[in-house]
C-alpha cells in the first residue's frame, strides 16, 4: 500500500527483533532512530482488541494481524479514511505526477490498438486510493476517440467505505460526463464476467495483501505468529507500544504445511531461511489471469481478452523480512500502532507470475518503473507540460515530480511494473517489456530479464 518507497521515509527503531529489512536498511534513504516508547502517543484501540483476542484464542498469524490492522470494520487503517498526501502517511506516484497515469494509459492504448480497436472495453482498478490514477487514465483515453467511445464501465475493487466515498467524489462526475458506468466491489471475484476487452490496473495494491511469514526449521516450515510479549503489559514501554511481538510456532500448523508448498522456490530454501508469502496475492493474480484470457473459439464463455499493469515495490524474488509499518512518512515498528499505521510488504513478482501461469494470460517483466516510464515517453511528455505552463512554481513541481518517479535510487528502481496480456507466448516482445523467457527463478534470485 502505500508507496512505501515513494515516500520519503525515516526509519524508527525499537529493540524488538521482529521484522528487520536489511534491504531497506541498506538503501540510501535517511532515517531517524526514534524509540516508540518516547512517542508519548496514546495506545491505539485496536492494540487492546488484538491482545484480548490473543489472550482468548492464542497467537494469530501475521496475515490476520495485517487484515485487522488494515481493514478492521471500526479501527482498520483504511476503514478510517483518507491517509494519502503530504499531510497523510504517504504519497503515491499518481499523486506525485499526472505523467504516471498518462503513461500507463498510453501503454493500454498500444494494447488496444494491437488488439484491433475492440468495440467494447472496461477497466478494473484494484485499490484505487483517491481515484487519481483512474482519472488520469480516463483523461488520457480522451485523446483517442475510438478507445474513449469504447470504454463502457469502470470497476473499482475497494473494501473501505471511506475510500469509496473519496473515489466517488473524484470520479462520479468525470465518468458521468463520459457516459461510463462506475461500479464498486469488495473483491475482484465480485466483478461480473464480461465479454468486453478488459484493462486491469493495480498500483500499490498487492503490497497491502496480507502475508504469512515462515521460517524453515530442520523439521520443516514453522509459521511466525503474533503473540503477547510476556515482558510487557498493556502499558508496554520497553518493546512495541502495543505489547505485541512475533514468535515462531513450535509445531507445524496447516499453513506451514500447505502454503510454502505452493512454489518450488520456497521448498528449495535453506534451513534458517524466512519467507513472506501472500496467498491472497496468488489468488487475485490468478483471477486476473483468468479474466484477461481470451476465449477459445467454440468455448462457452466469451471474453475478448485484455491487458493489465501491476505496479508495486518489490522484485522478481521472494522476500524474507520486508514487512513494515509506515506512519507520517516514517517506517515504524509493525507492532507500534496497530490500525494507525499502514502495513506493507514487498511484492514477490515471481509468485504473481507463478499464479498467472497456465491461465492463457502472459506475465511480462517486471521491469523497473524508471525503465517503463522513460521508454513510454516521460521526457517528451514533461517537455510538453512545461511548455504549456507559465508559472515557475508549477514548472518546478512538474520537473521534481517527474524526476521523483524515475529516480534510479528510489522510486525509479524500487517500483517494478509487470505487464499482463491475453495470449502472447514465448519469444513475444511487448514494448517496453523484454521477450518472454521460460526461466524459473531460483529462490531469492532475480530472473535474468529483469
Ligand atoms: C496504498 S493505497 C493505493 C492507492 C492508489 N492505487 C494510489 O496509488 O494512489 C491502497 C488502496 O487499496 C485499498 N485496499 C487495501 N486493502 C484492500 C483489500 N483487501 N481489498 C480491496 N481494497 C483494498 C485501500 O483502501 C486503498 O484504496
Amino acid at each position: 500500500m502505500k508507496s512505501g518507497l515513494a515516500r520519503t521515509l525515516k526509519r524508527t527503531e525499537s529493540r524488538c527483533s521482529c521484522f528487520r529489512s536489511p534491504a531497506l536498511a541498506r538503501s540510501a534513504r535517511s532515517y531517524s532512530v526514534v524509540s516508540p516508547s518516547t512517542s508519548g502517543r496514546a495506545e491505539s484501540p485496536l492494540a487492546k482488541v488484538l491482545r484480548d483476542s490473543i489472550k482468548a484464542t492464542g497467537p494469530i498469524s501475521v496475515s490476520r494481524y495485517m487484515q485487522w490492522c488494515l481493514s478492521h470494520p471500526v479501527y482498520g487503517y483504511y476503514t478510517q479514511g483518507d491517509v494519502f498526501g503530504q499531510k497523510g502517511d504517504f504519497i503515491t506516484s499518481p499523486e506525485i505526477s499526472q505523467i504516471f497515469g498518462e503513461l500507463m494509459a498510453i501503454w493500454f492504448v498500444t494494447r488496444y490498438i494491437a488488439a484491433g480497436h475492440p468495440k467494447r472495453c472496461r477497466i478494473i482498478e484494484l485499490g484505487p486510493g483517491r481515484g487519481t490514477l483512474m482519472a488520469d487514465i480516463l483523461r488520457t483515453f480522451d485523446q483517442l476517440k475510438s478507445i474513449a467511445s469504447s470504454l463502457k464501465s469502470v470497476h473499482l475493487v475497494e473494501n473501505s467505505e471511506k475510500m469509496r466515498a473519496v473515489q466517488s467524489s473524484n470520479l462520479d462526475r468525470f465518468c458521468e460526463e463520459r457516459d461510463i458506468a462506475i461500479h464498486w466491489v469488495d473483491r475482484i471475484d465480485d466483478v461480473p464476467p464480461g465479454d468486453e476487452f478488459t484493462f486491469v490496473v493495480a498500483h500499490e495494491f498487492f503490497d497491502a495483501m496480507p502475508i504469512n511469514a515462515f521460517e524453515k526449521a530442520p523439521e520443516g516450515f514453522r509459521e511466525l505468529m503474533v503473540d503477547i510479549d510476556p515482558e510487557n503489559g498493556s502499558d508496554s514501554t520497553s518493546c512495541s507500544h502495543s505489547g505485541l511481538r512475533l514468535t515462531r510456532s513450535r509445531e507445524a500448523n496447516s499453513s506451514a504445511l500447505l502454503i510454502p508448498a505452493t512454489s518450488p522456490r520456497f521448498a528449495a530454501l535453506p534451513i534458517g531461511a524466512r519467507v513472506e508469502i501472500a496467498q491472497d496475492s496468488w489468488k487475485i493474480a490468478r483471477k486476473i489471469g483468468e479474466m484477461l484470457q481470451r476465449s477459445e473459439p467454440g468455448s462457452t464463455s466469451s471474453s475478448a481478452g485484455g491487458a493489465g499493469l501491476i505496479v508495486d515495490y518489490g522484485a522478481d524474488k521472494l522476500f524474507p523480512d520486508s514487512f513494515r509499518a509506515i506512519r507520517k512518512h516514517e517506517i515504524i515498528d509493525v507492532f507500534d500502532s496497530p490500525g494507525e499505521s499502514d502495513l506493507t510488504a514487498n511484492v514477490d513478482f515471481a509468485y504473481l507470475r507463478e499464479a498467472i501461469e497456465g491461465t492463457g494470460t502472459s506475465a511480462l517483466g517486471p521491469i523497473s518503473q524508471g525503465q517503463f516510464l522513460l521508454s513510454l515517453g516521460l521526457q517528451p511528455r514533461l517537455q510538453k507540460l512545461l511548455a504549456s505552463n507559465t508559472s515557475p512554481e508549477r514548472k518546478q513541481d512538474l520537473i521534481k515530480g517527474a524526476q521523483r518517479l524515475v529516480d534510479p535510487v528510489f522510486m525509479g528502481s524500487q517500483y517494478q511494473i509487470m505487464g499482463l496480456l491475453s495470449g502472447a507466448g514465448e519469444g513475444a516482445e511487448v514494448y517496453p517489456f523484454p521477450s518472454l523467457v521460460p526461466t524459473a527463478a531460483e529462490p531469492g534470485e532475480t530472473r535474468p530479464d529483469s
